[in-house]
């Protein structure tokens, strides 16, 4: 079969027996959820996590939209992860293969694990570090980003893990917000084939204004020089490597916050996304033994997200640790240093569970599948999606080239928000339909409701997605601002739906098919960034006095951040000059990667002199969005002044000859 006429049919993949015979998620646990919700809930925290005090209650929501799981239920996360694996016996097997980028390998057994994390937390609570303190974590992919995330929970400081590529001021943002009083970091990391820097961004973050940062702790990653502050700075190795390999693990509530967050949202201002602990945890372990189907003695699990975003929280740290299982850890670029590095990797440590995102597969289509071909990818078993729709053409050419044509693929859809998988299909129980993430899985509940808020079953029609029962990893809220909680997620349809701002529709069959965001959320390559963010950093630029942004359409990414700005007065002039035009816009996009991060980078640039509003000022980005992806203007008579669309369009067009 060509790749071409991979889509051409409509393909299903019925469960194949011999996977159903072995596999953790089964039909039963359908019907059991649905009989009793909150009983299946009960069962799943009973034989998941470890308890030090039993709950009470399972689910308390009588403060709706505050839910409150596990009620009275006491228990470590840290200890979860990693000594009850000890305790059981299994303190021999790996925990994580860590493979760095310039091919340089750590093997750490959950022995070893349970060390260090315990080193680390003595280390920082020899830094005053105590319950319900705040910890930034700012590191590239190496194993101290999962020992320092472990050993905040074993604390019951709630972390805060801050992705590597945002930018200082973005880090700032975060550490204010957060107030954390210390700071966990590295020298730097390898970046396709190089050392790079995160230290000089900490220091920047921490000059930029009064900050609650007590305490700087610098991880040895690559050697680099860095600057020094002798009364705030103190080396990972210093610090961790002196302390004791003995920490007790103290209980800590159920609903204790676990880690906060940051996710982009409609507005300029990030919102911290915050957890708590049994539920989170629950859900997590329950999610990576039935989804992922992680068997812990067999398995080798990898999942190529970066701690900085929640699929690394959940899928790297929480999820697979707590369940016990071997996993591969990889510092770098899918390109560094052949394109080959991935399937030289799964070759190399016979990973039988991939999870990645889209933008990664259609990467790797582009490439051509003679690049995967060449390695031995026999040992997978099952592959994950997430992140953002999974295109039709590339679900079939991910369980084709890489899948061995056997594997299921599991398009998996959630969210920071709900902390943990929602819907996605069960590989040993539901027919895969290649694109569509299927139905919620069993104890979640969503529907799809139209315009007026009504759900509606038929087939094509496009609605917002809304969850109907809250669920054990649901967010507990946006730190220090409930208000915000509510207005975001509960009132769009009312207080009964959790509305998670997402496009959705049903087929014929009955499957949901995410559809993308329907707010001024972007998706590039998986990441979640919002316009006005955007807008604002670009505005924030002296050159600039409006800017409009949109996700365009693209082929490999998803969306593309696409850019539109008003000059101010003076600047225009200097634009104008040859050349300088190209110059500003330069300046533009890292003015945007200086304020965010390199992620948000916007693809194009244009300077207009006026952009597209209605009579009451309100920018039309549905008419940006049409320009930005090369379409025909619709209707324009809502517009306060239509000929400014003839000019943007004539902009463009000159722009792309
Ligand atoms: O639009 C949905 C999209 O990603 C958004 C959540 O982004 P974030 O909080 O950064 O979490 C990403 C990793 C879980 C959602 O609102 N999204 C995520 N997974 C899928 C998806 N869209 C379609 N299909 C998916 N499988």
């Amino acid at each position: 079969m060509s790749d071409a006429s991979l889509s051409q049919e409509h393909h299903t993949f019925p469960p194949d027996p011999a996977f159903t015979a072995q596999a953790n998620g089964t039909a039963q646990m359908y019907a059991a959820a649905d009989a009793d919700f909150e009983g299946f809930w009960a069962q799943q925290a009973r034989d998941r996590v470890s308890w030090a005090t039993g709950f009470e209650q399972t689910l308390d929501w009588s403060g709706a939209p505050f839910a409150k799981w596990y009620v009275g239920g006491r228990l470590n996360a840290a200890y979860n992860c990693v000594d009850r694996h000890v305790e059981a016996g299994n303190g021999d097997r790996v925990a994580i293969h860590f493979e760095g980028e310039p091919g340089d390998t750590r093997t750490i057994t959950y022995a070893d694990l349970q060390r260090e994390v315990c080193k680390a937390a003595n280390a920082l609570e020899s830094l005053g570090v105590g319950k319900g303190d705040t910890v930034a974590i700012y590191l590239p992919m190496i194993p101290e980003a999962v020992v320092a995330m472990l050993a905040c929970a074993r604390i019951g400081a709630p972390h805060s893990v801050v992705f590597g590529g945002f930018s200082a001021d973005a880090l700032n943002t975060r550490i204010n917000d957060a107030k954390s009083r210390v700071v966990i970091t590295s020298d730097g990391g390898y970046r396709r084939g190089a050392p790079s820097a995160l230290k000089p961004a900490v220091d920047a973050a921490l000059a930029a204004g009064e900050n609650p940062v007590e305490k700087v702790v610098v991880v040895r990653r690559t050697g680099q020089d860095v600057a020094w502050d002798d009364t705030r700075d103190v080396w990972w190795h210093d610090v961790v490597d002196r302390a004791s390999d003995e920490h007790e693990a103290q209980p800590h509530d159920a609903e204790d916050p676990l880690f906060i967050l940051y996710t982009s949202g409609t507005t300029g201002k990030p919102k911290g996304i915050f957890h708590t602990t049994g539920g989170y945890l629950v859900q997590a372990a329950y999610t990576s033994s039935v989804v992922h189907d992680v068997h812990p003695e067999t398995d080798v699990y990898w999942c190529t997200a970066d701690i900085g975003w929640v699929t690394g929280h959940s899928y790297i740290v929480y999820g697979p640790l707590a369940v016990g299982a071997t996993q591969l850890m990889y510092e770098g670029t899918p390109d560094t240093p052949h394109r080959g590095r991935w399937w030289e990797l799964i070759e190399k440590y016979k990973v039988s569970i991939l999870y990645t995102a889209p933008t990664a597969v259609r990467t790797f289509m582009k490439w051509g599948h003679d690049i995967p071909e060449k390695f031995d990818l026999s040992s997978l078993r099952l592959l994950g999606s997430v992140g953002e729709p999974i295109n039709p053409e590339a679900w079939l050419w991910y369980r084709k080239w890489i899948g061995g044509d056997r594997c299921p693929v599991v398009d998996t859809w959630w969210q920071t928000e709900t902390g943990t998988i929602m819907i996605s299909p069960l590989a040993g129980v539901t027919t895969l339909e290649p694109g569509s993430a299927q139905r919620p899985i069993p104890g979640i509940a969503a529907e799809i409701l139209d315009d007026e808020g009504q759900p509606f079953t038929e087939a094509d029609k496009v609605g917002y997605l809304v969850l109907t029962k809250p669920w054990p990893s649901m967010l507990r809220g946006i730190w220090g601002d409930p208000e915000r909680y509510k207005e975001t997620y509960w009132s769009r349809f009312g207080p009964k739906y959790y509305f998670a701002g997402d496009g959705a529709k049903y087929d014929a069959d009955g499957n949901i098919w995410l559809l993308g965001r329907v707010d001024d959320v972007m998706n590039v390559s998986g990441h979640r960034l919002s316009t006005a963010e955007i807008e604002s950093a670009l505005v924030s630029h002296p050159k600039v006095a409006e800017a409009a942004v949109v996700g365009a359409s693209d082929e490999t990414t998803g969306q593309a951040v696409a850019a539109f700005v008003i000059l101010r007065q003076d600047a225009v002039q200097e634009a104008d000059e040859p050349g300088e035009g190209v110059d500003l816009v330069k300046e533009l996009r890292n003015h945007v990667a200086k304020e965010i991060g390199p992620i948000a980078k916007p693809r194009s640039i244009m300077i207009v002199s006026e952009l597209p509003k209605t009579r009451s000022g309100k920018i039309m980005r549905r008419l940006l969005k049409d320009v930005a992806e090369g379409r025909d203007i619709g209707d324009v008579t809502t517009l306060a002044d239509s000929s400014v669309m003839n000019l943007i369009q004539e902009g463009m067009s000159a722009r792309s000859e």
